[in-house]
């Protein structure tokens, strides 16, 4: 069945382009972002892992690691990254699972027999530091992902595991976020000494708590 949000996130030991690695331990007390892609040496999935070893600073300073799957063997990456690195101005300094046996893809439900029965799709899952799935995306294979949006999605799930807010459409790093309706109105300012706005009842928007 597939992974939900909330699940365990299956543990696994794997190969991968910086040795094997033992998922859950790998993680230790961080959080993580394993994502698949269809297959080596096809152009959108080199732009994505180019532009996911970009963005790894920005993972890094939330503590979340980033794994990358697809079900090719390891000899293929190694010309692959070389190429990435090339073609998109990077270096690739997150690991790989090779897993041609597809032991990993079947765990995380990444095979979807009527697009393509042989290649993972193009999901992601993210798993937050007490292992359970905090989010979960599915993109076709003719659709590069928005990996901004996924560092968008970490930090509101970094704020609102924190807090007692969520956040609003579209919201970005700095914006001010919603008061979870379960707060009374006059229990507000002695929650959130920021202050805040009450648009409706149910509408009560705060300045960003943890900033
Ligand atoms: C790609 O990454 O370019 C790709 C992979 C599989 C099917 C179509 C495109």
């Amino acid at each position: 069945m597939a992974l939900r949000l909330g699940d365990d996130a299956p543990d696994f030991t794997a190969e991968t382009t910086h040795g094997p690695i033992s998922f859950h331990e790998w993680l230790g007390d961080g959080w993580g972002i394993l994502f698949s892609h269809p297959k080596d040496y096809t152009p959108v999935c080199t732009t994505e892992l180019g532009y996911m070893s970009k963005m790894l600073p920005e993972f890094e300073k939330r503590n979340v690691k980033i794994l990358a799957i697809s079900v090719d063997p390891l000899s293929d990456y190694k010309g692959w990254v070389q190429d990435i690195n090339e073609t998109q101005n990077t270096t690739v300094n997150y690991p790989i699972i090779a897993d041609p046996d597809r032991t990993v893809a079947t765990l995380y439900d990444m095979i979807h027999p009527n697009a393509n029965d042989t290649l993972t799709v193009r999901s992601v899952f993210v798993i937050g530091a007490d292992k359970k799935i905090k989010l979960t995306l599915t993109y076709p294979a003719s659709t590069g992902r928005n990996f901004d949006e996924v560092l968008r999605v970490v930090d509101s799930l970094q704020l609102t595991a924190n807090y007692q807010v969520a956040t609003p459409v579209n919201w970005q790093h700095g914006e001010d976020g919603i008061v979870v309706p379960a707060i009374p109105t006059e229990e507000i300012p002695a929650k959130f000494p920021k202050g805040h706005r009450v648009i409706k009842s149910y509408l009560r928007y705060t300045p960003q708590p943890n900033l």
